[in-house]
């Protein structure tokens, strides 16, 4: 069985999108060992608690130097033996030291279509207003693996949102995690934790039977 770390910093819906297809055996071959926050205050450590899931408590600026903070986090990851990362709406970011380590074992969620809307700076509800005020008429979500370029890494899966004449970046976001990021994310947990997916020059390739 994979033991799968969730890192989060706020409401964490997408953490419960992940607990709700566990609970309804959509991911069989990984559990959520625990959930790591950025943030004393994030309501995804109660989502955690309500699902017996062990939490843990990681502040960046707690620590000395970012060496300090890798040894910590990593200390956590070793500890809960993780096999696969879910950044499901972290905000710290995270080093390249940190991401050698689980090179190709560490997947996020952006809410947009890569290559748009993405990089330094593009993250929540600041890309939703990116979308709106740029007028494109689709939008979506993007799962991929994480390497040490900002939403560069292999794509893995991929959905499109249409965007509406009346949208405001909530009722954006809202949608997009609706239609996309709560459908997607534990798809792609589900598909890496049977061994389906692998990366080669750069690219995802997804086993035939899996879709
Ligand atoms: C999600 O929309 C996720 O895609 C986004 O933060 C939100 C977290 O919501 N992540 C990024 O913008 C990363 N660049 P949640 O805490 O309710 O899952």
């Amino acid at each position: 069985m994979l033991n799968i770390a969730v890192l989060v910093s706020g409401g964490g819906t997408n953490l419960q999108a992940l607990i709700d297809a566990q609970n309804r055996s959509e991911i069989t071959e990984g559990r959520i060992a625990v959930v790591i926050s950025s943030r004393e205050d994030a309501y995804a450590l109660e989502r955690a608690k309500k699902a017996g899931i062990p939490t843990e408590i990681i502040i960046r600026k707690t620590y000395a130097s970012q060496e300090e903070y890798d040894t910590a986090l990593l200390e956590i990851l070793d500890r809960y033996q993780i096999g696969l990362i879910v950044l499901a709406g972290f905000m710290t970011i995270i080093s390249g030291n940190v991401i050698r380590h689980y090179e190709n074992k560490m997947i996020n969620v952006h809410p947009a279509l890569i290559p748009s809307f993405c990089g330094e700076g593009f993250y929540g509800l600041r890309v939703h207003k990116a979308v709106l005020e740029k007028g494109v008429k689709l939008t979506g979500a993007t799962v991929h693996f994480v390497n040490e370029v900002c939403d560069g890494g292999p794509i893995i899966l991929q959905k499109a949102v249409e965007v509406l004449p009346d949208d405001t970046p909530e009722i954006l976001q809202r949608r997009v995690m609706e239609q996309a990021e709560w459908k997607l994310l534990p798809k792609a947990v589900a598909l890496f934790s049977e061994g389906k997916i692998t990366v080669e020059n750069g690219k995802t390739k997804i086993r035939e039977d899996a879709i």
